[in-house]
């Protein structure tokens, strides 16, 4: 029997890959094949961590859901992009930048319409994004009104139908943007994942959430 249950949410999709390695160097590997199984709630091993028996377990969530779990408690940590964090800012501590899931949130829209230029202050524009909030910053600091349409994914498409003139979206290679005639019009952040830990686990669990933050800040840099 364990001392201590440590719950760590992680974020579905390419940004598993890439944390899976971050957690085999550090020993926490849950034991399930994460990429087949179809089980959202993993085991992970019991670890030593300072002295107490940590029993580690993972939730496999969504990347926009990682921020509300952490943030209720029902995870004492999680692995988070920074859009998410920017865009929800939910109350968590944010101790670790865990330098995966590299890549930047941008405007892009048609070629034809960003040759044009900018959209001028005071002139009107319709953009597709998930990132509602950090769009509307945006555009606000430039006087433009932007009207948001909100999507969940797939945001390349609004311009070619018409929908939209830019998007807000995430860039990583640029290749998704190049096959639907968009360009890049302005880059807003440059994303990273970082590791979020829930501020009460943190007091409550602090040396074992503090030896977690040790382990995988020496993956990081090894
Ligand atoms: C993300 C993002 C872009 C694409 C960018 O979508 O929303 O569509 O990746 O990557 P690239 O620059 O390397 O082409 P994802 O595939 O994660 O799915 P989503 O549309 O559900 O967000």
């Amino acid at each position: 029997m364990a001392d201590c249950l440590l719950t760590i949410a992680l974020s579905k999709g390419r940004i598993l890959k890439q944390t899976l390695p971050l957690l085999e160097a550090a020993g926490i590997a849950p034991a399930d094949d994460v990429s087949s199984t179809r089980k959202l709630m993993l085991d992970g091993p019991t670890v030593d961590m300072a002295g107490i028996s940590v029993a580690i377990r993972y939730l496999i969530i969504r990347a926009a859901d990682v921020c509300t779990y952490v943030e209720k408690g029902a995870a004492d940590a999680g692995v988070a992009g920074r859009d998410s964090l920017l865009e929800y800012r939910p109350q968590v501590y944010e101790p670790l930048d865990l330098k995966i899931g590299r890549c930047r949130l941008c405007v892009a829209g048609p070629a034809r319409l960003v040759a044009a230029g900018p959209p001028a202050p005071g002139s009107r524009i319709t953009v597709a994004t998930k990132y509602d909030r950090l769009t509307a910053e945006y555009y606000l600091n430039q006087g433009i009104h932007a009207d948001i349409i909100h999507l969940y994914g797939s945001m390349e498409l609004a311009p070619l139908v018409g929908m939209a003139e830019r998007i807000v979206d995430l860039v990583e290679t640029g290749s998704t943007l190049k096959a639907n005639g968009l360009v890049e019009e302005a880059t807003l952040y440059d994303i990273s994942s970082r590791l979020i830990v829930n501020p009460a686990s943190f007091a409550t669990k602090r040396t074992v959430l503090q030896t977690l933050i040790g382990k995988l800040r020496d993956s990081v840099n090894a």
